[in-house]
């Protein structure tokens, strides 16, 4: 039995996803309750007139029998008209829900910090809300009209019936009971493993997405698993599969029980009706009418039971979707809302962009991922000061892009402060501040639209509102920098070409992604500059064009670049080297080979390998 607690709980979340329904559309969710109290009035009115008309028939020498056949056409047309009308109401209102409520999730998506969708318990939360939650909403609310509907041809159907043979009321609860019972447990079992169901759904999904995206399929048959993949993916399913079969078979097994002792009865009752002293009375109109209802009284009781089993589950969805939508799980808190004005674009007055200052500020920062025991980066302090172009250096695994990140405020620090401009990066609106950065990230967007919209994406809220000639004449100098105007000659519609493979016509090459993304951040103009591992992907020719003078780089910038290229990183004004999490070195390229130390040991392996000619020595 559940808690007075969970059942007030489990009431919130009922009468939560009637407030969202009605928000989405009330005459529509008005019609689907409306149609579940009329469809459980129908059935006994269409009893009751069938026995009227049979007895009249018999008795009365047909007259009233009008009256009788009228009523059963009427009764007849309102059960097939609400029946439709349930089934249109409920599809009308799944459509309208299926918009609002995505969009709902997505907005309260970006209220959540990165590392949220970093935790696979919360990416099991997501992949349970994203599945069919508009559609589960709509099931609950549908399910609770037709348990209502149920509940009114239960009622009915046994008052009527208990007229005729009052033994009725004895012989049904304790079939129906444990029936109940069981569908019940059987529900509440699968809403246990409604988590590990979601999990499953994952890895199935995982599975057909390396088997058949583009940016795997080429790999993972070079690699020659493909066919271990598919029987990862047939062993997951296979689980999915079973326990559903599992759950059918169980359910087949205590319906089929319950309908035939419930049949039995029925049948046994009516003998005993006509077999008992002055049976002969009993009409004939009243034999069908307890013979049509007792068979209906049976199916009632079974919708009401699954539509109970099956709300347990909706409500597990739905109590999650709820969790998601008002962010009250405490793990998880929702930033700050973003500070938007009424077209949705923020904007900033001209003296707050020109009184920023670009200084970065790290006071004994540490940092920890969610769930990791180690420390990703331990109790670094320094200051960057406005225009100065940092290089960060270090081994991999390090920790220079999780630094980088802490920059731009994608995650918190756990102890110390960051500060930007001299105000902690807590005090910033993180919307504002987004705007004063432009970020190349290391595992940069590949956005399939148009290679225009690629680089004006650097500032959407900017150069969405341009038209098509501004647009091209502002975006014009950032492509020309990173040098695409080469590669744009190859795009069948130049700057319109919609890029990428998934729905694009030109698939540019990883260099060239590499430079789009660059030329995205130089098109934001921001006032701090971070790239990390910009040239990974472009060829020396192209990396000397781009980086070969520092200066015209950050064009007084402040910068914060990531590279394990020494001919750039030496150019920098200071260098930070990065070991384990912790800042070991800083200085100029001069003054960390005079140290002889971490930095040196980095550089003399890369000279090593790439003989003077790779480095700027
Ligand atoms: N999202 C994450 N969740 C958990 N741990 C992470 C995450 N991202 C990085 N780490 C861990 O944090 C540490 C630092 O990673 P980071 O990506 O900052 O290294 P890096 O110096 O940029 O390395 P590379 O040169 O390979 O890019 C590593 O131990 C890594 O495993
Ligand atoms: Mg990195």
């Amino acid at each position: 039995m559940i808690s007075g607690k969970e059942f007030r709980k489990q009431l919130g979340v009922h009468r939560w996803a009637y407030g969202v329904l009605w928000r989405v559309n009330r005459f529509y969710t008005l019609g689907l309750i409306l149609c579940g109290f009329l469809a459980g009035m129908t059935p006994v009115l269409l009893f009751m007139s069938l026995r009227g008309l049979i007895d009249d028939q018999l008795s009365n020498q047909g007259k009233g029998v009008q009256n009788w056949l009228f009523l059963l056409m009427w009764v007849g047309i309102a059960e097939a008209v609400v029946g439709l009308a349930h089934k249109l109401f409920r599809n009308l209102l799944r459509e309208r829900a299926l918009v609002e409520i995505n969009e709902l999730i997505l907005r309260r998506s970006l209220l959540r910090p990165v590392s949220f969708f970093e935790q696979s318990k919360s990416v099991n939360q997501l992949e349970k809300i994203k599945s069919n939650s508009a559609e589960r909403l709509v099931e609950l609310v549908g399910r609770n009209s037709q348990i209502i509907a149920s509940l009114i041809q239960i009622v009915t159907i046994s008052v009527m019936l208990a007229r005729i043979e009052p033994l009725i009321l004895v012989v049904v609860p304790p079939c129906f009971l444990p029936y109940l019972w069981f569908q019940l447990r059987l529900g509440s079992k699968m809403s246990e493993d409604i988590q590990e169901r979601a999990k499953d759904r994952r890895r199935i999904g995982y599975f057909v997405g390396l088997l058949t995206l583009p940016q795997s399929v080429a790999e993972t048959r070079l690699l020659g698993i493909s066919d271990h993949l598919i029987s990862q993916f047939r062993a997951a399913l296979s689980t999915k599969r079973d326990e559903e079969a599992q759950k059918d078979f169980k359910q087949f097994i205590g319906g089929s029980l319950f309908s035939i002792l419930c049949t039995i009865l029925f049948v046994g009752l009516i003998y005993r009706m006509l077999m008992r002293p002055g049976g002969a009375t009993v009409g004939l109109g009243s034999i069908v009418f307890f013979a049509a209802s007792s068979i209906r009284l049976r199916k009632s009781l079974e919708d009401a039971t699954h539509s109970l089993a099956a709300i347990a589950d909706h409500q597990v969805y739905a109590a999650s979707l709820k969790q998601f939508i008002d962010g009250k799980d405490d793990e998880t808190p929702i930033a700050k809302t973003p500070l938007e004005t009424a077209d949705g674009i923020r904007t900033e007055t001209t003296e707050q962009a020109a009184s920023f200052r670009s200084e970065i500020c790290f006071e004994n920062v540490s940092f920890r991922y969610d769930g990791q025991e180690h420390l990703a980066l331990s109790d670094v302090s320094f200051t960057i000061h406005p225009g100065e172009t940092i290089a960060i250096v270090g081994e991999n695994g390090s920790g220079k892009s999780t630094l980088v990140k802490l920059i731009a405020g994608i995650y918190k620090p756990e102890s110390g402060t960051i500060r930007i401009d001299g105000r902690s990066l807590a005090d910033h609106d993180m919307d504002d501040l987004y705007q004063k950065i432009a970020f190349v990230f290391q595992d940069f967007g590949r956005y399939n639209v148009t290679l225009l919209e690629n680089v004006a994406y650097g500032n959407w809220a900017k150069y969405s509102k341009e038209s098509e000639a501004d647009l091209v004449a502002e975006l014009q100098p950032s492509i020309a920098r990173v040098g695409l105007e080469k590669e744009l000659t190859k795009m069948p519609k130049g700057l319109q070409t919609v890029l990428g493979r998934t729905f694009g016509e030109y698939e540019p090459s990883g260099g060239v992604w590499q430079k789009i993304a660059l030329a995205r951040a130089f098109a934001k103009k921001a006032p701090i500059l971070i790239m990390d591992e910009p040239s990974s992907a472009i060829d020396a020719r192209a990396e000397f064009e781009l980086f070969g003078r520092i200066s015209d780089l950050s064009e007084g910038r402040t910068t914060v670049l990531i590279s394990h290229r020494f001919s750039t990183v030496s150019m920098a004004t200071r260098i930070f080297v990065i070991d384990r999490g912790r800042l070991v070195e800083e200085g100029t390229h001069a003054d960390l080979m005079k140290l002889n130390g971490r930095y040196a040991m980095l550089y003399n392996y890369h000279k090593k390998l790439h003989g003077e000619g790779g480095v700027n020595d």
